[in-house]
């Protein structure tokens, strides 16, 4: 499997900053045999986005998806809505939302369904507190469909990335609970650590150092094995 290094841009940057990222990237320094880019933008700027993201060869994600199909469920963006956008992944059960929505594993899983019946793949946020419960509130037959992402709350957005022996220890309960699925690890990964986490994961989910074009192109070179000290 190529690396997928995900760009979480969370709530930040208008559809005209977005453009003005996309518009400076130096991709012909990206080599897509190595890595997948994936790119997570807001909801507004899904479609917008999509035409180009996908002529780069890169691919989208999805920050969130409604845990109910097409309906009568106001302000809420279903699978459906969601359909024609080319959008390959939806990361469900981040902790900001579990924190500042109130998201329980229980809506997680309704999530997760409903991204599989989009035909994304439901990339599964979680840590030390969330992996069993969430692993618990899954259908088995659901879990070989995912991928999971070790998100330690205590290292995003700060630099306090997490130590390599942590992500070793918490992929062997994730292949415990979930089977042999693809593993990632989420926070404050940047172009000086990428390249060992990427040794022992199927790729990373960059908040902060994904802002940037100019970085974000930096990580994928380190994530491509070469030196950061070589850019
Ligand atoms: P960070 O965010 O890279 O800023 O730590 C990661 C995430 O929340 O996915």
């Amino acid at each position: 499997m190529k690396k997928l290094v995900i760009a979480n841009w969370k709530s930040n940057k208008s559809l005209s900053q977005a453009e003005e990222w996309l518009a400076n990237l130096k991709t012909d320094q990206v080599d897509l045999n190595i890595v997948t880019p994936v790119i997570a933008p807001a909801y507004p700027f899904l479609a917008p986005l999509s035409p180009t993201v996908t002529k780069l060869g890169w691919q989208l994600a999805a920050q969130n998806i409604s845990p109910f199909p097409s309906g009568s469920y106001t302000g809420a963006v279903s699978n459906h809505n969601l359909k024609d956008l080319a959008i390959k992944y939806v990361i469900v059960g981040h902790s900001e939302r579990r924190k500042y929505f109130n998201e329980t594993d229980q809506l997680v899983s309704q999530k997760i369904d409903q991204a599989l019946e989009l035909g994304a793949t439901p990339i599964i946020c979680v840590d030390e507190n969330t992996l069993a419960s969430q692993a618990a509130a899954m259908a088995s037959e659901v879990m070989d469909r995912c991928m999971v992402v070790y998100e330690p709350v205590g290292s995003i957005g700060n630099g306090n990335n997490a130590s390599l022996a942590d992500v070793q220890q918490f992929k062997a309960k994730v292949s415990q609970l979930f089977g042999p699925i693809p593993f990632l690890y989420g926070g404050s990964v940047d172009e000086q650590n990428v390249g060992e986490y990427l040794l022992e994961t199927d790729g990373v989910l960059v908040g902060t150092a994904s802002l940037v074009a100019a970085q974000f192109i930096n990580l994928l070179q380190a994530a491509q094995g070469v030196s950061p000290a070589d850019l």
